[in-house]
C-alpha cells in the first residue's frame, strides 16, 4: 500500500481485504487522520498552545469481534499478518510493526475494558516518519474501532488521551498530546488551537486562497528518540528553576527578567526555555493573524519559529534548514518551517493557492540539486478528525 492511495478508497480497500482474509465481513471501520502543525512546536508538553490541522490522509481499520482471546492482525502497509493472544500483548518477539496495534488493547485492558479477541485489517496513506504523526493515526483509528466494538462510549478527547497513554506506557515515548488530539478533533478547512493544559480546542478557519504545502526532505529520524526526552526534561528543569508548574506559566518578558535563575551556558536550559516561551506567544499571535487573514504576519511567525527550533531548540538538521530557506525565499510563500519532533521529516509552507504547484516544483528541484536527496511534496487539505463507520 502506498502513500498515493486516495483516502476515499481506503475504507473499501480494508473491507474487501478483510473479507478476502477472513471469509466474512467486518462489523466496523475506524479511521483517523495524520496531521500538519502550522505553529506551536515543542510547546505541547510544556502545557502550552499548538495550532495543528488534521489532513486528508488517514489510517483505516476494518474489524470484527471474535468469541475467543485471539487477535488476528493484517497490515496492508507492512504486507504482513500476525496472530497473538490477548495475554501476549507485551511479547517482544512479535513483529515491530504490530507494536501500536498491541498497545491499544494493552491500555484498554489496564482500564478494565471487557476485551475479546478480534480480527483486524489496517491500511493507511499517512507518510511514515515524515512528521505527519502516522503512529498517532494508527493508535486513534484502533481506539475508534475497538471502543466501538466494545460499546465503550468515550469523548474525542478521551480517545486522544488513551492514545497518549499507549505512547507513554507501552511504546515508551514521552510525547505531548498534540498528535492524538488533532487526529481525534480535526475539522475540514480549519486548524485547531489546542490549549494543552486545559485540553480546550478552538477551530480557526484557514483563510481562503492559502494552500498548505508539505515538503518532505526524504530524511528520517534515526536514533534520536532520546533527544526528544532530553528536550522535555530540560524544559521541566527550567520550569522548576523558575518556580512555575510549566513553561506555559511565564511570558517572554517574565522569562527575560528571570533568565539568570536558569543554569548558565553551556547548559542548554536558557535556549530551550526561550524557544518554548516565545513559541507559545507566537502561536497565540498566529491565531489572531489567521483570523484577520493577515498572512504576512502569519508567515513571519512561521519563519521565526523555524529559526528558533533550529538555533535555540536544536532539533533541526541541515536538510530541514535548506528546505525551509528554499521555501521562504519564494515570493508566493507566506512562511515555512520544520514540522513535528525534528531531526528529519518535512517542512510545512503556506503558499498562495495559484502558485502552489510551481512553488513545490521549484523548491523540490533546488533541494534535490543541493542535497542529492529525493524530496516529496503534497498539498495538505485540512480534514475531519477520527471516527467510526458501523456497517
Ligand atoms: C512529536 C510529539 C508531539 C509534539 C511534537 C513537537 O510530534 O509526538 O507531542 O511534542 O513532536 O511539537
Amino acid at each position: 500500500m502506498s502513500g498515493n492511495t486516495p483516502t476515499q478508497e481506503l475504507a473499501t480497500i480494508v473491507q474487501e481485504s478483510f473479507h478476502k482474509h477472513f471469509g466474512y465481513s467486518p462489523s466496523h471501520v475506524g479511521f483517523a487522520p495524520g496531521r500538519v502543525n502550522l505553529i506551536g512546536e515543542h510547546t505541547d508538553y510544556n502545557d502550552g498552545f499548538v495550532l495543528p490541522a488534521a489532513i486528508d490522509k488517514a489510517v483505516y481499520v476494518a474489524a470484527r469481534l471474535r468469541d475467543d482471546r485471539t487477535i488476528n492482525l493484517v497490515s496492508l502497509d507492512y504486507e504482513g499478518s500476525v496472530s497473538f493472544s490477548l495475554d501476549q500483548l507485551q511479547d517482544h518477539s512479535l513483529p515491530a510493526w504490530s507494536r501500536y496495534p498491541r498497545g491499544v488493547p494493552f491500555i484498554l485492558s489496564q482500564m478494565g475494558a471487557p476485551l475479546r479477541g478480534m480480527d483486524l485489517v489496517v491500511a493507511g496513506n499517512v507518510p511514515r516518519g515524515g512528521g505527519f504523526s502516522s503512529s498517532a493515526a494508527i493508535e486513534v483509528a484502533l481506539i475508534e474501532v475497538i471502543t466501538a466494538l466494545l460499546a465503550m462510549p468515550l469523548t474525542q478527547a478521551q480517545k486522544a488521551l488513551l492514545g497518549v497513554r499507549v505512547e507513554h506506557e507501552f511504546v515508551g515515548i514521552p510525547c505531548g498530546i498534540m498528535d492524538q488530539m488533532i487526529s481525534a478533533v480535526g475539522q475540514v478547512d480549519h486548524a485547531i488551537l489546542i490549549d494543552c493544559r486545559t485540553q480546550e480546542t478552538t477551530p480557526v478557519p484557514i483563510p481562503s486562497g492559502v494552500s498548505i504545502i508539505t515538503l518532505d526532505t526524504g530524511t528520517r529520524r534515526e536514533l534520536v528518540e532520546g533527544e526528544y526526552g532530553a528536550r522535555r526534561r530540560q524544559c521541566e528543569e527550567a520550569a522548576a528553576a523558575l518556580g512555575i508548574k510549566a513553561l506555559r506559566d511565564i511570558g517572554p518578558v517574565g522569562l527575560i527578567e528571570n533568565l539568570e535563575k536558569l543554569p548558565a551556558p553551556p547548559q542548554p536550559h536558557r535556549m530551550r526555555a526561550l524557544h518554548a516561551v516565545h513559541e507559545n506567544a507566537r502561536t497565540l499571535k498566529a491565531v489572531e493573524a489567521l483570523r484577520q487573514g493577515d498572512m504576512d504576519t502569519m508567515g513571519k511567525l512561521m519563519n521565526l519559529s523555524h529559526i528558533s527550533l533550529s538555533d535555540l531548540y536544536e532539533v533541526s538538521i541541515k536538510e530541514l534548514d535548506i528546505m525551509a530557506y528554499l521555501a521562504q525565499r519564494e515570493p508566493q510563500c507566506f512562511g515555512a518551517r520544520m514540522m513535528g519532533g525534528g531531526f528529519g521529516g518535512a517542512v510545512i509552507a503556506l503558499v498562495e493557492d495559484s502558485a502552489a504547484e510551481s512553488f513545490a516544483e521549484r523548491v523540490t528541484r533546488s533541494y534535490q540539486r543541493m542535497t542529492g536527496r529525493t524530496p516529496a511534496a503534497f498539498v495538505a487539505k485540512a480534514g475531519r478528525g477520527s471516527g467510526v463507520i458501523t456497517l
